[in-house]
């Protein structure tokens, strides 16, 4: 099985994990990038099976509108019933790295209103420490180089991430030479530091459950 196929096998687990759990009134969150990509797509099938759903970009809210699937507020709606949403790299604990695609504020806000938490990959994503890939920080513009600097401080090393504006208006730092060996507390360090928005480490909030996609079939993984 090639990459995307590992994408699609999880994207349909997380549809058959996901769909006992919909009622009529229920809100879904709904992630970005490309393997969330593939649930969105198989997610036409359910449609008339839930409310609506929250989007953590607009580029998957414009994809979930196209399927005829209504896209709501996260302000006019309660709690959501999951947030279905990839990963860059999930460890043992389903601590994250996430925000390639530079969506992490609003994934971060979905996934925090969110009952469960399903994160989907396939199996490049799983890593014994989290940091090989480059950890995103979305910073408002004029604060980037003091975060950078204090990046730097906590052992990183801050790549601004040229020519991409959130959907927020901010910028993205990408920060490499980490070996996270405490998630939680490097996301709260980073968290303090003045002008960061959000970080695209989710250890406080990690996923809930883990679909990882291998050659072999779906492993449903708990923390
Ligand atoms: C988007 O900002 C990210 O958090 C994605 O969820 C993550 O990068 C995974 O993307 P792929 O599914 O495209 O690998």
């Amino acid at each position: 099985m090639n990459q995307d196929q590992l994408k699609q096998s999880v994207a349909r687990a997380a549809i058959e994990y996901i769909t006992p759990k919909l009622q009529a009134d229920s809100i879904l969150g709904v992630g970005t990038g490309s393997t969330a990509n593939f649930f969105i797509d198989m997610l036409g099938e359910l449609k008339d099976q839930f409310a609506g759903a929250v989007a953590s970009s607009d580029a998957s809210a414009t994809r979930l509108k196209a399927l005829g699937i209504e896209v709501l507020d996260l302000n006019s709606v309660g709690e959501l019933v999951a947030y279905v949403d990839g990963a860059d790299e999930s460890n043992a604990q389903l601590a994250l790295i996430k925000g390639g695609g530079a969506a992490l504020t609003r994934e971060k806000i979905v996934a925090a209103v969110a009952r469960e938490f399903v994160c989907i990959a396939d199996e490049s994503k799983w890593v014994d420490v989290l940091g090989s890939f480059p950890l995103p920080v979305e910073v408002i513009p004029m604060a980037r180089s003091y975060v950078a600097r204090e990046l730097v401080k906590l052992g990183g090393s801050p790549v601004y991430r040229e020519g991409v504006v959130t959907d927020n208006g901010n910028v993205i730092l990408d920060v490499h030479q980490l070996a996270i060996v405490d998630p939680k507390q490097l996301e709260a360090d980073i968290n303090q530091l003045t002008g960061v928005v959000a970080s695209g480490l989710f250890a406080r909030r990690g996923a809930d459950v883990l679909l990882l996609g291998r050659a072999e079939g779906v492993e449903t993984i708990y923390p």
